[in-house]
């Protein structure tokens, strides 16, 4: 099972990442040889050219268990994709074979982190020839996580003040970006060290939460969290009346009355994934794609020993 041979495109298996141990973390991550994705009904089978990882997954349920909470090791992880079409299942439409997608797969499904996958057609949108599939790779979850963070659930409107935690995170530099298109006044906060990158991606103001009060911003609109804990709770009395606190890192507990707090996963949505990839290419939003490794290095590269920075991509072909 664990032996790994280069000539696998004729033989019907592939190579993947899998975990079987939920303690082990990242460090538990093997590469191995898997047999290839059927495609099911409304699926299609992509050859996959480069993958995104979220480095929190490992920690998620739906990475050990299914719909039903049974054991489905070993799986595979990472959920976004950019690659080619190979095989249409039955009854699916909206995507061709040999067309170039990106998206989104399922949580309870078996990822990314390998040279085929099987998804659902809707969680693709068609990725543009001048865009590279590392790029296309590394938008799906930040990009849309912002979108739907932003405009659905946060309903933002133009001169607003959002309060972006994490914002030199993946998620994070897309909030400021899009959240200053759309005319918001964008204070980010970080580390110390993230100062610069936080203006660079648009903040008008930075909060380095390590030596600075957050308190000190006053109150805002909307605050983006990616953080949790206390700064989730702390920012929650930081909300005017009317206003949203959205988090994607579980429910905020709040005692503060009059505003609207949402936790929310992202859902897959083409027409969204489009309109990123349309802000990609004209320059209006810019990637923040941190270590590139191939799949044969990707246990090492995606066990870091310093601070991570940007998107990890794994290139899984040249
Ligand atoms: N609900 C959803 O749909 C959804 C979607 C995407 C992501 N998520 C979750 O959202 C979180 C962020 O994801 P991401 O991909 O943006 O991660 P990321 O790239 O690591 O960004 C998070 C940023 O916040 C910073 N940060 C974290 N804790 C901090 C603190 N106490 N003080 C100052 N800065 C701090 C991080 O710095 P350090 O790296 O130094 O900690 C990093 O710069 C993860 O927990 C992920 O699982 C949820």
């Amino acid at each position: 099972m664990e032996s790994v041979t280069s000539n696998n495109v004729e033989s019907q298996t592939m190579k993947a990442i899998v975990v079987t141990d939920k303690s082990a973390g990242t460090a538990g991550m093997k590469l191995v040889e898997r047999p290839r994705p059927q495609a099911a009904i409304n699926d299609v089978v992509v050859q996959v050219h480069a993958s995104g990882f979220v480095p929190t997954e490992l920690e998620w349920p739906s990475t050990w268990t299914d719909r039903l909470g049974h054991n489905r090791t070993p799986t595979v992880p990472g959920h976004e994709l950019a690659g080619v079409v190979i095989a249409l299942g039955y009854g699916t439409t909206g995507l061709s074979v040999g067309q170039r997608v990106f998206g989104l797969t399922d949580w309870y499904r078996d990822g990314t982190l390998a040279e085929y996958v099987a998804l659902e057609s809707r969680n693709l949108a068609p990725l543009p020839g001048d865009v590279d599939f590392t790029v296309g790779a590394s938008l799906p979850i930040s990009g849309l996580t912002a979108w739907q963070g932003l405009f659905q659930h946060g309903r933002l409107q133009a001169g607003q003040t959002v309060l972006a935690h994490g914002a030199a995170g993946a998620v994070g530099s897309l909030v400021v970006q899009l959240a200053r298109e759309a005319g918001a006044y964008v204070i980010g906060t970080g580390r110390t060290a993230d100062r610069q990158s936080v203006l660079d991606f648009g903040a008008q103001e930075f909060v380095d939460l390590e030596n600075n009060t957050l308190e000190d911003v006053g109150s805002v609109d909307l605050v983006f969290d990616v953080i949790g804990g206390e700064i989730g709770k702390r920012s929650a009395a930081l909300v005017r009346s009317g206003g949203i606190l959205v988090s994607i890192v579980g429910p905020v507990e709040t005692q503060a009355a009059n505003i609207l707090a949402i936790d929310f996963v992202v859902e897959s949505d083409r027409a969204q994934l489009n309109e990123i990839v349309q802000r990609v290419r004209d320059g209006r939003l810019r990637t923040n794609i941190g270590d590139i490794s191939s799949l044969d290095d990707a246990v090492v590269a995606l066990n870091p020993t310093g601070r991570r920075k940007g998107k990890p991509i794994i290139r899984i072909r040249p």
